[in-house]
């Protein structure tokens, strides 16, 4: 299965609240729950797919998360593809797409503070840093969108 190359993969998941995925079968649940927050809202977390050749390289999308009670971006791509401005490309364009097609309001982010290339993704995407809490039992530095971003 492949997106189970950048779910299980240590490297990849290292800043996730629960680490990565054990096992395929994990890996399985989880694209079941997109598929079911799919369902519910008409979006989820989508696959990223290289252009030109159309390798599945990553994921991103806007979740909602029960515990903040708001949607959130996220993003994770293969190591090989990190500091091309794909997570950025990505998460901007499911910004537009909430804001202007999905009429979503008040988003929040949260990453690791450790999770430098997360910090400056959200900060080239117009979120701007508001507190820091625990979310999910994770150390968390938490991002609001101001209404003028998009
Ligand atoms: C976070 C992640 C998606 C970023 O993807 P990406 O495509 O590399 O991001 P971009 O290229 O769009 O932007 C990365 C930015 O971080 C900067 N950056 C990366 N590593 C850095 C470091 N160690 N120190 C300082 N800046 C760093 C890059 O220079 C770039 O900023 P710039 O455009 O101002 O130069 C990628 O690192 C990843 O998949 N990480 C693992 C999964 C993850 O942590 N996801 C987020 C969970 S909240």
């Amino acid at each position: 299965m492949e997106t189970f190359a950048w779910f299980g993969d240590p490297e990849v998941m290292k800043f996730t609240p629960f680490g990565p995925d054990e096992s395929v079968t994990a890996t399985l649940d989880r694209i079941r729950r997109y598929l079911e927050h799919q369902a519910q809202y008409g979006f989820a977390k989508w696959m990223i797919l290289e252009r030109g050749t159309g390798k599945p390289i990553g994921d991103s999308g806007l979740m909602y998360c029960s515990e903040c009670r708001r949607f959130e971006p996220g993003y994770r791509l293969l190591p090989d593809y990190w500091n091309k401005g794909l997570a950025t490309e990505a998460a901007s364009a499911w910004l537009q797409h909430g804001v202007h097609e999905l009429g979503l309001t008040d988003l929040m982010a949260f990453t690791h503070p450790d999770n430098v290339a997360s910090v400056r993704v959200l900060e080239k995407i117009g979120f701007r840093f508001s507190h820091r809490a625990v979310l999910m039992g994770m150390p968390s530095k938490i991002f609001t969108l101001p209404d003028s971003s998009y």
